[in-house]
């Protein structure tokens, strides 16, 4: 489904993303894991249109999508969730689902004056929406709760779920688990296995918790200083001499030296 090819991201001097190549196939829940500063999410930030890359190219479905804006890639069925969750504090739970979805009529002054009652029902509809996405994220006990007093947990819940407000083809989650209690956890990795599952959706995720990972994703990739260290399954993973030693913080800098 996704293609990155060659991507170099720089900040100055520094190679954040340094010559990465990777594809993601349609229907799995991929995982890219690495230590802090590899690059991971400067990665997400290029394909999902934050940061234009230095060079290389992306591809959804085969389409090259290299540079396009979030609105155009959102517009794609491509979404991005965010490290540090991004509600409005000041909405309900509820509300902060129903404003996603780009092409509202509610919001077209001419539609508000000339056809209320179109308003009215697309208010309904995403209302019945908003609160189907809520009961599978068994968030309804909290829909009139302002999302600003909802638990580090539950803003996650909800940042998932603004994505499920508009069937996305492909979800790239940053640190959705981040932060999150134990039980709660569990719960979100849940959600997007019946999600991959029963309705199809495509994930790649960033996470450091690597039972979390081993439970819902494979294949894994492995970033490490900007480039690509390995991939494989969880298992593979795990037992990757580079991997550890890159996790270890010496891996790298010792094989540069022995190669020098
Ligand atoms: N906007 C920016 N300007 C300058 N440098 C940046 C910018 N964003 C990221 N970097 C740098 O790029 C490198 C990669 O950062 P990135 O956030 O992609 O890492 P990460 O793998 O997501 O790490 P973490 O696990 O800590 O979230 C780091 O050295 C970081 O300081
Ligand atoms: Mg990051």
């Amino acid at each position: 489904m996704i293609v990155v090819e060659n991507i170099e991201k720089h900040f100055g001097g520094l190679r954040a993303v340094n010559n990465v190549s990777i594809s993601i196939e349609a229907g799995s829940i991929t995982g890219l894991i690495g230590p802090n500063g590899a690059g991971k999410s400067t990665l997400f930030n290029v394909i999902a249109g934050l940061h234009k890359p230095t060079s290389g190219k992306v591809y959804l479905d085969g389409v090259d999508i290299t540079g396009l804006e979030p609105h155009e890639l959102f517009a794609k069925g491509l979404l991005r969730t965010f490290q540090v969750a991004h509600e409005f504090s000041t909405l309900t739970v509820r509300e902060n689902l129903m404003v996603v979805p780009p092409d509202r009529p509610g919001e077209k002054l001419m539609n508000v004056w000339f056809r209320p009652g179109a308003v009215k029902q697309a208010d309904a509809k995403l209302r019945d929406k908003a609160d189907e996405v809520l009961e599978f994220l068994k968030l309804t006990h909290v829909a009139d709760e302002l999302a600003g007093n909802l638990s580090g947990g539950q803003k996650k819940l909800l940042e998932l779920g603004r994505t499920m407000m508009v069937d996305p083809k492909i979800v790239f989650l940053d640190e959705v688990g981040a932060g999150v209690n134990r039980t709660l956890l569990y719960e979100i990795g849940d959600a997007i296995l019946r999600l991959n599952k029963e309705r199809g959706y495509t994930f790649c995720m960033i996470e450091h918790d690597m039972e979390f990972i081993s439970r819902l994703c494979n294949p894994v990739i492995v970033m490490a200083e900007g480039a690509v260290l390995a991939s494989g399954t969880p298992e593979e993973i795990k037992s990757n001499n580079d991997v550890i030693e890159a996790y270890l913080g010496t891996g790298l800098k010792n094989k540069k030296k022995e190669n020098a």
